[in-house]
């Protein structure tokens, strides 16, 4: 079959998915395929498939399987968030804020974007990411292997499995932590439900991750460290005050809205 025949006939689906799903079906470029290029009908079953489970509300992202961040490119699917614009936002704040960090830790770490980007940015620091998910564990040490970076992913509760011996000497801690309160899960939009429910929500309010960050960062920051966490606009002003002892404050997105709380501790 032809591809210009191909993408014709699809009209479910907004021209631009039909586009990318045919590149990731056939391993072609998207300019190939409008010019036009003979499809074999494994790569048509293939596309077709890909239609079908984009139609049943898949997100674009887990079909492609893959998505750019920072200067790497991650393996994303239904196990991990798919790491969204406003983050790699954060990751090109924070590069601005820091020289040289030595130690590095990332928490909520899912496919490992964060993490991975500042590897790649900082050869020489080590870099420490857990998780709670152990699905999204698995999914950054892939990622780790496929960069050819070398990151220590760990499984746990924020804090609780990073190595006791970087208390104090944390130069740089980035996080994006779950967010939503319950009651907002069922309004999320369908192909947003496909990913993992631990990644979305945090508790009943949620604020509960955060605040949970917010408890425990004084004890793992160096002095002169620099910390930058996604928060909720709804809930920046006020999880703030949660940062004091580490010298927060709200900074607004790239909209305009409050969507990171950041701080540099004083040097002692
Ligand atoms: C919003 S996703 C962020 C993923 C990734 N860092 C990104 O920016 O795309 C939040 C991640 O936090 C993890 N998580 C949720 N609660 C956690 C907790 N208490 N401790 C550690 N990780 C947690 C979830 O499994 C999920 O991978």
């Amino acid at each position: 079959m032809h591809s210009g025949e191909l993408i014709g006939v699809h009209t479910t689906l907004p021209h631009h998915e039909v586009l990318r799903l045919l590149c990731a079906a056939t391993g072609h470029h998207s300019v190939e395929l409008q010019l036009g290029v003979e499809l074999t009908p494994d790569q048509v079953g293939t596309f077709d498939s890909l239609v079908a489970r984009r139609l049943d509300n898949e997100p674009l992202q887990y079909l492609e399987g893959t998505v750019p961040f920072g200067s790497i490119e991650v393996a994303v699917d239904s196990r991990v968030l798919i790491p969204r614009p406003e983050t790699e936002y954060l990751f090109e704040l924070v590069v601005t804020m820091v020289a040289e960090p030595l130690v590095i830790v990332d928490l909520c770490t899912g496919s490992g974007n964060l993490a991975l980007a500042l590897k790649a940015q900082f050869p020489d620091a080590v870099v420490h990411a857990s998780d709670l998910s152990p699905e999204a564990v698995a999914v950054a040490r892939s990622n780790a292997d496929r960069a050819g970076l070398e990151i220590n992913v760990a499984h746990g509760n924020l804090f609780d499995p990073i190595p006791p011996s970087v208390k104090g000497q944390v130069d740089l801690l980035v996080s994006n932590p779950p967010y939503l309160a319950e009651r907002e899960y069922a309004d999320l939009p369908p192909d947003v439900r496909k990913e993992p429910r631990v990644a979305l929500v945090a508790g009943p309010h949620g604020d509960e991750v955060v605040r949970g960050i917010a408890g425990q960062i004084g004890d793992w920051m160096a002095p002169g460290g620099v910390y930058a966490i996604e928060v909720s606009e709804f809930h920046a002003q006020a999880v703030v005050d949660a940062f004091t002892d580490v010298g927060g404050t709200v900074v607004q997105d790239l909209t305009g809205r409050d969507r990171y709380v950041m701080g540099r501790l004083p040097v002692e």
